[in-house]
C-alpha cells in the first residue's frame, strides 16, 4: 500500500499519480503513443496548432517525458536557490506548463505552497495536469489556464516565471516576445531547454535578452559577461538522473534502471544573487590521484585544473563533485 502523500517528498508522489496514469491502458498502446509523440517532436516545429491534442496524447508525453523535465527543472531551480538563498517565490507562474513538470519542480525547491499559475494552450495538458496536481497538497489549488503564447502575450507580475522546454515549439518572434514578457512581469526567470546545441543556443538568445533588461545570472554561470563558448564550437549543458519507469523500459528497450536527462538552463533574477565562483560543466575525469574539472569561470573563461592528492580536502572534495556543481563547494 502507498504511505499517505503528506509522507512522501514532491518527487515520490508525482512519481506515484504517474505510476497510475497508464493503469488500464493495454501497453502496447501506451508504447504506440509514445512512438507516435516522438516521431511528432522528431518533425518541423513550431506547429500552428498543440501537438498534444488529446488524452493518449498528454498520458504519453506526461508518464514518459514528465519525470525528466521535471528533474531538469529541478536542477535548474536548485542552482538558482542557492544562488539566493533565504529567498522562496511567492506566487509562481509557469508558461508552456504542459502537465505542470516545472509547478512540481518548484515544489520540490521551496517548501510549503504559492499561488501557481500554469498556461498553455493545449487543453488536455491542463485537464491532465489539473488531475495529477490533486494528488499535492502545494498544487492542488494551481490554476491551469488555456493561454497561446503570441507577440502580444502579456504575463501578470509574478515572483518566478518558468518556462521548460517551450522555446523549441515557437516561431523566434514569439520566443522573443515570452522571454520579454517574462522579464518585464518576474523577479526570476528560469528557462531550460534540451541540452543540445539547438537547446543551448536558444537559452544563450533568451539570455542575453534578460540581461538586457536588467537581469543578472545567477545560474548556470559565474557573471553575467557574455558567454566564453564561441558560438557553434561546443554548447553549455548539464545532466538529471532519472529513473525509468516501465515505459520507458518497454520503449527504448534494455534494462537500465536509470537515464540521464540532458538539458540546457538560465536562472536570471533582478533579486540580489551570489551566483557560484566557478561551475563544472563537464563531467569531472576521476584519474588515479588526480580529478579533472572543466570550470566556467567569471573572468569569463573557459578552464580546466588539476585537482591532484596534495590539494587534500579539496581533492576529497573534488571526487564528490558533479558536473554542474558550483566549485570550490560551499564552506
Ligand atoms: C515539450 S512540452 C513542455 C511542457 C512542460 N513545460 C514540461 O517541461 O514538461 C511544450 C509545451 O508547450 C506548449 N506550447 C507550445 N506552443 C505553445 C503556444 N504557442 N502557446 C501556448 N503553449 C504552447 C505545448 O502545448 C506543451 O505543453
Amino acid at each position: 500500500m502507498n504511505a499517505p502523500a503528506a509522507s512522501l517528498t514532491p518527487a515520490e508522489t508525482l512519481r506515484a499519480a504517474l505510476a497510475g496514469l497508464l493503469d488500464g491502458l493495454p501497453p502496447r498502446q501506451a508504447a504506440q503513443a509514445v512512438e507516435r509523440l516522438i516521431a511528432t517532436y522528431r518533425g518541423a516545429t513550431p506547429t500552428g496548432a498543440p501537438i498534444l491534442r488529446d488524452r493518449a496524447d498528454v498520458a504519453a508525453y506526461a508518464a514518459y517525458r514528465m519525470p525528466a523535465t521535471f528533474e531538469a527543472v529541478r536542477s535548474a531551480l536548485e542552482a538558482f536557490a542557492r544562488a539566493v538563498p533565504g529567498w522562496a517565490p511567492g506566487d509562481h507562474v509557469d508558461v508552456g506548463g504542459g502537465t505542470g513538470a516545472a509547478a512540481w519542480a518548484v515544489s520540490a525547491t521551496w517548501d510549503g505552497g504559492r499561488p501557481v499559475t500554469v498556461l498553455d494552450w493545449a487543453e488536455p495538458a491542463l485537464a491532465l495536469g489539473r488531475e495529477l496536481a490533486a494528488a499535492h497538497p502545494a498544487l492542488k489549488d494551481a490554476r491551469w489556464q488555456r493561454a497561446r503564447i503570441t507577440a502580444e502575450l502579456t504575463l501578470a507580475s509574478t515572483d518566478l516565471v518558468t518556462v521548460s522546454y517551450v522555446l523549441n515549439e515557437l516561431t523566434a518572434p514569439d520566443r522573443a516576445a515570452l522571454v520579454d514578457a517574462a522579464a518585464g512581469a518576474a523577479r526570476a526567470v528560469v528557462i531550460v531547454e534540451p541540452g543540445t546545441p539547438d537547446g543551448y543556443a536558444r537559452v544563450i538568445e533568451a539570455r542575453d535578452r534578460l540581461v538586457s533588461a536588467g537581469f543578472r545570472i545567477a545560474a548556470p554561470c559565474p557573471h553575467s559577461a557574455a558567454c566564453p563558448i564561441a558560438p557553434g564550437t561546443d554548447w553549455c549543458h548539464f545532466s538529471a538522473r532519472v529513473s525509468r519507469s516501465s515505459l520507458h523500459r518497454q520503449v527504448k528497450g534494455g534494462s537500465l534502471a536509470y537515464e540521464d536527462e540532458k538539458f540546457s538552463y538560465v536562472a536570471a533574477t533582478r533579486l540580489p544573487a551570489t551566483p557560484a565562483a566557478a561551475r563544472v560543466v563537464r563531467k569531472p575525469q576521476i584519474r588515479k590521484g588526480q580529478v579533472l574539472l572543466d570550470l566556467c569561470e567569471t573572468d569569463p573563461s573557459l578552464r580546466r585544473t588539476t585537482v591532484t592528492k596534495r590539494h587534500g580536502d579539496l581533492y576529497r572534495a573534488a571526487r564528490d563533485t558533479d558536473w554542474g556543481d558550483a566549485w570550490p563547494p560551499a564552506g
